[in-house]
């Protein structure tokens, strides 16, 4: 037998189980997805609560319209890489609008914001250096981390403690430098990092500090930068890095930094190099949203009023959410059969979460991953808690 078809043995093995209660968590389809909350699932309406989309802005009309008249004007793709013909006006502008936010001189978009994390990691690090980072980073951080060739080290989610021993046990003679890399909101559980003391440490021990912003990036602020900009330590991140498949409702990722020389990476890193820049509607997209973002004040207001709201209402069924600090209400089930039933149960009802289960989840635990978006209405999200209570039997 050949590797591929072991592992794929392998994994119709780790998925049997799921394949075998009828349900493919990992493929469904939406038909088709109507507005920012709402979808039709298996013919059924169904409210979304499992988007990422935390301000609505994936049917804003502005951005909706700009797509539509960018595409007309410069075509449906840019077919090259961003150092050959894929950079077009609007590409820097877009470049432009996200160093004004940041008042920084530059920042750099990608196609992803997986492809600006690996850039980012593995431009600023190197072999000999060491990189600290969270144990419960995403994938695409650790990813950028290996592509990078430095020596990785994880210390404990959160845990400010075990980051500083962590760095007081590297080899005394260590030549390299040291790069501390978190995110603003985790995803899974949806916590926040505690970045003020994560910036005393950076200091104290003269490291670069790398903050992804994916989950925080228009949901804290004053003017939606992220966690950073919340805890007050934007000028000591050295390298923000978010993604515009979340608050900004498209596709594509950036960086800013203090640094000099940002601008390097656009020849030196193979992540924004070696694939294509994101195509004119996208970018058009973006710039409408990162506007609509930034002066987006009465949209965090009703987003966190529905945060509350569905935090209230689930918590009041008896509910656990393991972390109520953002858009993310992480809901912990008992054992993967009762997360199962009640996932396939919320979507026959006819709402859609996010199922998620080890390894995907940190500490192994079971969970039905909301999240919330400024555009659910009060009717959807009763709706959402009243499915919750016949699902679980609570209430
Ligand atoms: C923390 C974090 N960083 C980066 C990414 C990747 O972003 P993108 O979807 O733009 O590739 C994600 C996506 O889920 C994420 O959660």
């Amino acid at each position: 037998m050949s590797s591929l078809a072991a592992r794929m043995g392998d994994l119709a093995r780790e998925r049997g189980h799921l394949a075998a209660a009828g349900i493919n968590p990992f493929g469904v389809c939406m038909d088709e997805v109507t507005t920012a909350t709402e979808a039709v699932i298996g013919g059924r309406p169904t409210i979304l609560v499992g988007t990422n989309n935390y301000l609505g802005l994936s049917f804003a009309p502005r951005a909706i319209e700009a797509a539509v008249e960018a595409t007309r004007r410069s075509g449906t793709g840019t077919t090259g890489s961003r150092v050959a013909n894929g950079t077009y006006a609007i590409h820097q502008r877009l470049e432009r609008r996200i160093a004004d936010l940041y008042e920084r001189p530059e920042a750099l978009v990608f196609s992803t914001g997986y492809m600006a994390n690996l850039a980012v990691l593995s431009t600023v690090a190197k072999p000999g250096d060491t990189i600290l980072l969270d144990a419960d980073s995403h994938s695409c951080i650790y990813d950028g981390c290996r592509l990078s060739g430095a020596t990785m080290v994880r210390f404990r989610h959160n845990d400010v403690e075990d980051l500083e021993k962590r760095i007081r046990r590297l080899p005394k003679d260590r030549t390299g430098d040291l790069v501390i890399v978190v995110e603003g909101i985790y995803s899974m559980l949806g916590d926040r990092a505690p970045l003020a003391e994560i910036v005393e440490v950076k200091k104290r021990h003269g490291a670069t500090l790398i903050v992804d912003e994916a989950h925080s990036l228009g949901v804290f602020g004053a003017k939606g930068r992220g966690l950073s900009e919340e805890a007050g330590v934007l000028d000591e991140v050295d390298f923000l890095v978010a993604t515009f498949s979340k608050s900004v409702g498209t596709i594509g990722g950036f960086c800013v930094s203090n640094e000099a020389g940002l601008d390097l990476l656009r020849y030196t890193s193979r992540p924004y190099v070696f694939t294509a820049s994101l195509p004119p509607p996208v970018v058009a997209a973006a710039i409408e949203s990162i506007d609509m973002m930034e002066k987006g004040t009465h949209l965090r207001a009703r987003l966190w009023g529905n945060v509350e709201h569905l935090h209230r209402g689930l918590t009041g069924l008896g509910l656990e959410i393991l972390a109520a600090e953002s858009p993310i209400l992480a809901v912990r089930m008992p054992s993967e059969q009762a997360l199962l039933a009640c996932w396939m149960g919320l979507l026959e009802q006819g709402i859609y979460v996010n199922l998620a289960l080890p390894p995907a989840t940190p500490q192994g635990v079971y969970l039905l991953r909301c999240s919330v978006c400024a555009e659910h209405t009060r009717e959807q999200l009763e709706r959402v808690i009243h499915a919750f209570s016949e699902v679980t039997g609570r209430g």
